[in-house]
């Protein structure tokens, strides 16, 4: 594969925020490639601290309608839930979610084994977190799919825990929602590039 194939779906991976609660591939096809991801995402020092839980179809419906609605609700003054509601519905209208965790105690161990680099290994947690993320974001969308990234993390963490079994250490990040995609994302505008990448000791 040449850099350009893969450079060509990092470019073609956006936000959807239109998406019906349809896949473009089989369910199967999806698990497989969150087990590729997950089997081969670097992390620091091997440490493999990430977790991920997929919810697909009607469990993915219950996380947006009965856990995250209710949720922010809660906590929402009501012009603020004027604007959150669609939102809201709008990602329980999409097919599937996948939920992001760091398993605490494999930084713990590594902060055990490794004390000259103990205060850097929280931030690494976050980083291969981060790398998960962007990697399924983009492949989902190799497929078809459309999907956009959610942080709703401590307003649903316990309740989604309790639903599908998730232990109560496990730290959640984030949530990639996604689905068959009814709108084209956004216009965006991206900065000079001169602004942001410097190179010395080119050749040619
Ligand atoms: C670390 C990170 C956090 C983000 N958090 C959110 C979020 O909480 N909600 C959201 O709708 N989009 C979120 N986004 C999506 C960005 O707003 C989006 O990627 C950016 O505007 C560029 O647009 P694009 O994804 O279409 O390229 C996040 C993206 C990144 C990389």
């Amino acid at each position: 594969m040449s850099s350009q194939a893969y450079l060509d779906a990092v470019k073609a991976r956006r936000s959807y925020y239109v998406l019906k609660h349809e896949s473009t591939i089989p369910d199967a096809k999806i698990h497989e490639i969150v087990k590729e991801t997950i089997l081969n995402v670097p992390s620091s020092f091997n440490s493999q601290s990430t977790r991920l839980v997929v919810l697909l179809g009607d469990e993915h419906t219950y996380l947006w309608d009965q856990i995250a609605k209710p949720a922010v609700k809660a906590v929402a003054p009501p012009e603020v839930w004027g604007q959150s509601e669609p939102r809201l519905d709008g990602f329980k209208n999409a097919y599937g979610t996948i939920l992001f965790y760091e398993e605490p105690k494999d930084v713990a161990k590594l902060q055990e084994a490794f004390p000259l680099y103990a205060d850097n290994f929280p931030q690494w947690s976050e980083h291969t977190n981060a790398i998960h993320q962007h990697v399924l974001w983009t492949a989902l969308e190799a497929e078809g799919l459309g999907a956009n990234l959610q942080h709703y993390s401590n307003l649903i963490e316990e309740k989604v825990a309790a639903k599908w079994n998730v232990p109560g250490h496990w730290s959640l990040k984030a949530q990639l929602v996604f689905g068959t995609p009814a709108a084209k994302p956004g216009e965006k505008t991206a900065k000079p590039v001169e602004e942001r990448v410097f190179v010395y000791g080119a050749k040619n």
